[in-house]
């Protein structure tokens, strides 16, 4: 049985290396950070993933799973270790090259190098690749390289890394398909053999196709809001043709991988990424929209208090990286004109630099309820309680996912604020 080296046990390389485990590999996981690696040395896991505590906990028991600060031999490294944005928004491939460089000492003939990590184009062939071939490793002939990117989504991780459509591009055909094989073991989806770089923009174009596409729907609520027409009622009507598909609009797009993968494209063809540009501009815009009508409804309020229900960029995770709700949140707290407050039943106090209340405390005297997330805790609010502990029971929904009844409170949703007045005390 094979032994595997996965290198960032974060929110990709953990639920990796526990699903290979529990296949039967001997999964070493690596990570710079000591808490990840002491955490998982006693079965803990440090990130929200359902089903995630209960499978690492059995790998390790069983022995199968082991976390280590250092790389160690294997016959396959899977290097899933993160790709965030530098300021200027070109891509910080800096935690790639510096696992590339650490795996170097123990890479030999025969072995296979996966590079899971979201990666501009061009970066297998032009950035580790080099690093490989400069250490002395016949990356043609004597090891395999691949890329493979993950396309799971958060809270369904095990599910799809499990039954997911695989990409696997070699930087030889051969790289492929031993590349390939190594998923062949876990993965009921088809798993497609490809080029490096044809792997490397598929991924891409996947978030950057729905990153362009919430940014039209995003675009239709503020025409909407403009119009006075009930943009979710467009999107429904419009969404009866046979091959219309229209998004859903919201509070902007967050997360390492919409929010950041179209930036990889630009900056490797900025000439010609003038849709994907805009619609990240479109994207961006979406926190101010949110807060100037917080503002236009709270106009004829001296000091109003406004609960910010929701941190994450999506519902039920813990995920708040480039997250709309933060910047939302920061927008209004750094308003002196209003009091802000936060909940979120998914964040922890650690993840944020700013209080988080109850869901009680956070309405308590309330005069807006901002929802910028889709927990299910959200979707079962009931209209009643909100209304009796609000001073103004007014909810913004701008993720349309509350069921909230307009017999007791005051509901607005992005696609819809035709009607939207300030509130009179
Ligand atoms: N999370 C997702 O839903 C998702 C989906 C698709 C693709 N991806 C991509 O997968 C990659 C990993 O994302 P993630 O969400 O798992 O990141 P993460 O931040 O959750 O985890 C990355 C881990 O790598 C560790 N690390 C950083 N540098 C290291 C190094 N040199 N050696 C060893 N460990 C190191 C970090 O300490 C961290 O624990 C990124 O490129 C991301 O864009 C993520």
């Amino acid at each position: 049985m094979k032994k595997i080296c996965v290198i960032g046990l974060g929110y990709i390389g953990l639920p990796t290396a526990a699903i290979f485990a529990r296949a039967g590999y001997d999964i070493v996981g690596v990570d710079v950070s000591e808490r990840v690696v002491n955490s998982l040395n006693k079965g803990i896991v440090t990130i929200e993933e359902a089903g995630l505590p209960e499978l690492v906990k059995g790998a390790v028991e069983k022995g199968k799973l082991r976390a280590s600060l250092n790389p160690e031999e294997a016959d396959v490294f899977i290097i899933a270790v993160p790709t965030p944005i530098h300021d200027d928004y070109t891509a910080n491939v800096d935690y790639v090259i510096n696992a590339t460089k650490a795996i170097v000492p123990f890479v030999k003939k025969g072995d296979v190098v996966i590079v899971e990590s979201t990666i501009p184009p061009r970066t297998m062939d032009d950035v580790v690749a080099p690093i490989l071939q400069e250490a002395g490793l016949d990356v043609q002939n004597d090891i395999f390289l691949a890329h493979c990117p993950e396309r799971v989504l958060p809270g369904r991780i095990l599910i799809e890394l499990i039954e997911n459509t695989r990409i696997v591009g070699g930087t030889t055909p051969v790289a492929a398909k031993k590349a390939a094989d190594v998923y062949r073991a876990i993965v009921t989806g088809d798993v497609i053999e490809t080029e490096a770089l044809t792997a490397e923009m598929s991924k891409l174009m996947e978030n950057t196709f729905r990153d362009v596409n919430i940014a039209l729907a995003n675009e239709l609520a503020k025409i909407s809001a403009k119009l006075g027409v009930n943009a979710h009622h467009v999107i429904e009507l419009a969404n009866k043709h046979p091959r219309v598909n229209i998004h859903q609009p919201g509070p902007g797009v967050g997360g390492h991988c919409l929010a950041v993968d179209p930036y990889f494209i630009v900056e490797k063809a900025r000439n010609e990424s003038v849709l994907i540009k805009l619609s990240r501009d479109i994207n961006n815009s979406m926190p101010e929209f949110v807060v100037e009508k917080i503002e236009e409804l709270t106009v004829q309020i001296e000091k109003p208090k406004i609960a910010v229900l929701g941190l994450t960029y999506k519902g039920n995770i813990d995920d708040v990286r480039e997250s709309p709700a933060i910047e939302i949140y920061q927008l209004l707290a750094r308003n002196p004109r209003f009091e802000t407050v936060a909940h979120d039943p998914h964040v922890q106090q650690g993840q944020v630099a700013f209080p988080l209340l109850s869901l009680e405390d956070a309405l308590h005297d309330a005069n807006v309820a901002v929802v910028l997330a889709d927990h299910n805790e959200f979707k079962t609010l009931d209209s009643q309680y909100v209304a009796s502990k609000m001073k103004t029971p007014v909810v913004f929904d701008t993720k349309n996912c509350t069921n909230l009844d307009n017999d007791y409170l005051t509901l607005y949703k992005i696609g819809d604020l035709s009607g939207l007045k300030p509130i009179q005390l």
